[in-house]
C-alpha cells in the first residue's frame, strides 16, 4: 500500500520534464520501488521475533463490528508443545453437558477414506451390559453396525492425523483414547439414550472410565440421525423420559463436522446431563467415527 502512494507522488513531481527523461525516470523508479518492495517484504516475512520461531500469521477475523485484521504469532513453547498456532473454530452448544461443535474438523476426503477402510469389517454393534441385562432383552437399543480401528492399523494416516487433532482440542493425551469405533446407521437404525461413562453401581468397579466422547460425522444424513441430548441443562430429567424418544438438544450430522461432549464433570463425577443417543435415520445413511477418551492411559 505504502509503495503505491510514494510512487504516485514521485511521478507527479517529475511531470514538467521532457518525455524521454520522464520515461527513463519512471522506469527507473518503477524498478527501484519494485526491488525495494520485493526484497523488503522477503526480509519481513523471514524476520525472527526474538526467542520464538518468528512465525507470523496474518488472518482476517470477524470482530464485533465487521471485519478486522489481526496478527497472530506463536510464542516460545515447551519440549512437548507445538511451534504453531492452531486455528480450529468451535461453537459451545451447551454447558450442561459440556458440548462443543467443530465445523469442518475433517475434510470430505478424510471422511471418505475412513468409510472405505471400515466398510469391509462392519459387524453389529454391541452394548456393555448392566446387571440383569442380556443380549436378548437389550435388542433394539443399539442397532448400528460398526468396527474398531486403531490409528496404527490405518495405513492411510488419516486416523493418525485425526487422533492428533482430537488430542489438541480436548487436551486429553492420545494414549487415553480407545480405538476409533466407526459406525454405520442405516434407515431405522439408532442408539437409544445412554451414558458413555460407566456408573460403578450399575456396571461394577471400573479400571478407568470415559471422560469425553468425540464424534466425527462422516456423512450428511438426509433426514434423522441427529445426536440428541434429552437432559440438556437439566430439562426432561423428571418426566419419566422414554429413552427411545428424540427430544432435547439435537445435532444434525454434517460430513466433516465434529462434536465433543464430556460425560464427566470437572470433579470427576458422572454428568447426568450427558445422556445422549442417536435418533433413527429416516432418509439416507449415517456414518460416524467415535473416539472415547478415558481418565486413565489405555494399553
Ligand atoms: C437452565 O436451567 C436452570 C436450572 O433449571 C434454569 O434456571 C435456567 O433458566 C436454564 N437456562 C436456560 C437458558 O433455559
Amino acid at each position: 500500500m505504502r509503495m503505491v502512494k510514494v510512487s504516485e507522488g514521485t511521478l507527479m513531481g517529475n511531470h514538467h520534464r521532457g518525455s524521454d527523461v520522464e520515461l527513463a525516470h519512471v522506469l527507473l523508479y518503477c524498478a527501484l520501488f519494485f526491488l525495494v518492495g520485493f526484497f523488503g517484504s522477503k526480509l519481513f516475512s523471514n524476520e525472527d521475533f526474538g526467542v520464538g520461531h518468528g512465525m507470523r500469521q496474518e488472518r482476517m477475523m470477524r470482530g464485533v463490528d465487521g471485519v478486522e485484521e489481526v496478527e497472530l504469532r506463536s510464542v516460545p513453547h515447551g519440549v512437548t508443545g507445538e511451534s504453531h498456532l492452531s486455528l480450529i473454530p468451535f461453537q459451545v452448544l451447551s454447558w450442561q453437558p459440556r458440548t462443543l461443535y467443530f465445523p469442518e474438523f475433517a475434510s470430505a476426503e478424510e471422511c471418505q477414506t475412513i468409510i472405505r477402510i471400515a466398510r469391509s469389517s462392519l459387524i453389529p454393534s454391541t452394548l456393555a451390559l448392566r446387571e440383569g441385562e442380556t443380549v436378548e432383552n437389550t435388542k433394539g437399543i443399539r442397532t448400528s453396525t460398526g468396527t474398531f480401528i486403531t490409528a496404527s492399523e490405518d495405513s492411510t494416516g488419516v486416523l493418525d492425523r485425526l487422533e492428533k487433532r482430537i488430542a489438541t482440542v480436548t487436551m486429553i493425551p492420545r494414549d487415553h483414547g480407545e480405538a476409533f469405533n466407526i459406525l454405520r446407521y442405516e434407515i431405522g437404525q439408532r442408539y437409544a439414550s445412554h451414558y458413555d461413562a460407566f456408573h460403578p453401581e450399575q456396571y461394577g468397579p471400573q479400571k478407568s472410565n470415559r471422560v469425553a466422547t468425540f464424534l466425527l460425522y462422516l456423512t450428511d444424513v438426509e433426514e434423522g440421525g441427529e445426536t440428541m441430548f434429552p437432559f440438556e441443562n437439566g430439562s426432561n430429567m423428571d418426566i419419566g423420559y422414554d429413552y427411545e424418544k428424540c427430544i432435547g438438544l439435537r445435532v444434525r450430522p454434517k460430513r466433516g463436522d465434529g462434536l465433543l461432549f464430556y460425560s464427566m464433570l470437572v470433579n470427576g463425577a458422572i454428568d447426568l446431563t450427558s445422556l445422549h443417543g442417536s435418533c433413527p435415520v429416516i432418509k439416507g445413511e449415517k456414518w460416524v467415527a467415535t473416539k472415547w477418551l478415558r481418565d486413565q492411559k489405555q494399553d
